[in-house]
């Protein structure tokens, strides 16, 4: 019985996971477009154009060549597909870089497929990709890349062939799992040292050469110089790789690390400027990590853009309820709700010139306007109201615009329930926490904040019961332990 209830809620939680509303297309310019569907002709071309270069040219061989073409270029397409569908945000700049490095690879085959390895040639541009958009991107490259040869003339060895898809697929499945600068380094030594022993088990003892018909210019046995040059570019690929996130907009997991460093000047200020923000920020933090987990989400972004998210707050802290420590509050000497709504907006704004200074990925930068959405600033517009003033909603609403990702709809939403959640009585019973909690998050959609977030209904039942787990642990926390006699502790 047990068996068949447990079977039947994780069919419900299946079902609430498939409820997802159609997603946002990204949008991409006509001109993007058109480039990239025309580099996707050359690497077409150049993958196929050898078959028309058989003399005398009979409708059999045309009809292959058409064949080739259409198959790197449908290939191409799915590739495009593939990336857009790991990475709902991918930007034209970075579809750009996957149909370039894959122009790179086919024209580096033609050129000098007798003097560089498979090895050297794939598998340091699916590092890339696994870092920047992740592995399935990846993996989808790699075949592309592996399977389509421009010269037939170059038969790879079979074994070689095999290798290089094991070792390019380890590289494109842990290349976007790692999470520092120290496990690309370990896996730059790694892998060429695996690719060197499979080699050497499985090629050199019979001294076959590497490519049939040619012969390495790197020589020496091929199998040593083959692994020493992967080596060799896979640490270049590495040293060249912040060049590629700044230039192409990447957001790697070590970057995303990096930039959560509390150490970090901006964050060092906020928490010495604005220590009410920080300690909101921190406890954010945690709501949208829990969230994000329990959504399958990517908590290293949702916990860098939490970071950064109030970051604006630092032109103006004292006008922010959090770091008024008892103080008066700037906005009661004010006495203008407009002039206030103005100082709440500037902290979306500010925050969003601090992000161009900083230099923040835009993956982050989002988190500043979309944690606000358009949401009514209640407050000030009820303020408005009282003193009679000829208002209008617009002027007390923030500019948006709303989430355009699960990640920053789950912020908006811990953002919300963070206040509530911290005022709450610490007796407060899990329904009331959950009921609290519901009320918000039901505003919220109520007010349409979530609606171009992807969050389905299911996902929402979720994100509550992650902050009331994250509750539950506040509330732990504010339990005062008993003093020691002494007041010491061992
Ligand atoms: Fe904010
Ligand atoms: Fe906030």
């Amino acid at each position: 019985m047990q068996n068949i209830t447990t079977t039947l809620k994780k069919l419900f939680y299946l079902w609430r996971r498939t409820q997802v509303p159609v997603k946002q297309p990204i949008k991409i310019s006509r001109i993007d477009n058109l480039i990239i569907f025309l580099v996707c002709i050359l690497i077409s071309i150049i993958s196929s154009y050898q078959l028309l270069l058989i003399s005398p040219l009979n409708s059999a061989e045309f009809f292959s060549w058409l064949l080739t073409f259409s198959e790197i270029l449908i290939s191409s397409g799915v590739l495009i597909l593939v990336s857009k569908k790991e990475n709902p945000t991918i930007s034209s700049r970075q579809i750009f870089l996957i149909i370039t490095l894959l122009l790179a690879v086919q024209v580096t085959k033609l050129v000098s497929a007798s003097t560089i390895s498979p090895l050297s040639m794939i598998i340091p541009p699916a590092l890339i990709i696994s870092q920047g958009m992740g592995s399935i991107t990846a993996l989808a490259w790699v075949s592309i890349a592996s399977f389509s040869w421009p010269d037939p003339a170059v038969a790879i060895n079979n074994n070689l062939f095999f290798i290089l898809l094991v070792c390019s697929s380890v590289v494109s499945i842990l290349g976007g799992r790692i999470r520092s600068r120290a496990q690309l380094l370990q896996l730059s030594i790694f892998v060429p040292i695996g690719s060197f022993l499979s080699q050497w088990i499985l090629i050199g003892k019979d001294k076959i050469s590497l490519v049939n018909n040619q012969d390495f210019t790197l020589v020496n046995g091929n199998i040593f110089s083959d692994s020493l040059l992967l080596a060799i570019v896979m640490l270049f690929t590495i040293l060249f790789i912040p060049i590629f996130e700044s230039l192409f907009g990447l957001l790697t997991k070590a970057r995303l690390l990096e930039l959560a460093d509390k150490e970090k000047p901006l964050i060092r200020r906020l928490s010495l400027e604005a220590p009410g923000t920080f300690e909101h920020t921190l406890l954010i933090c945690g709501l949208a990590e829990e969230a994000t987990r329990i959504i399958g989400g990517d908590i290293d972004l949702v916990k860098t853009g939490a970071l950064y998210h109030d970051i604006g707050k630092l032109h103006a802290p004292k006008w922010f309820i959090e770091n008024q420590d008892g103080s008066k509050n700037p906005h009661d000497e004010l006495d203008d709700p407009i002039k206030s709504a103005e100082v709440l907006q500037a902290h979306v704004d500010e925050g969003l010139k601090f992000a161009r200074k900083n230099r923040l990925p835009k993956l982050i930068s989002n988190f500043i306007p979309e944690h606000q959405g358009t949401l009514k600033m209640g407050y000030f517009f009820q303020k408005a109201k009282e003193k009679n003033l000829d208002i209008n909603e617009y002027y007390f609403r923030y500019k948006g615009p709303i989430p355009q990702s699960k990640e920053t709809a789950i912020l908006m939403l811990a953002d919300g329930c963070e206040a509530a959640l911290r005022a709450m009585n610490i007796n407060a019973s899990d329904e009331k926490a959950l009921e609290t909690i519901s009320n918000i998050i039901y505003s919220r959609q109520k007010d349409g904040q979530l609606d171009d977030s992807n969050l389905s209904k299911g996902e929402i039942f979720l994100i509550k019961k992650a902050f009331l787990n994250v509750w539950k642990r506040i509330r732990h926390r504010r339990i005062q332990y008993p003093a020691s006699k002494n007041n010491t502790f061992s």
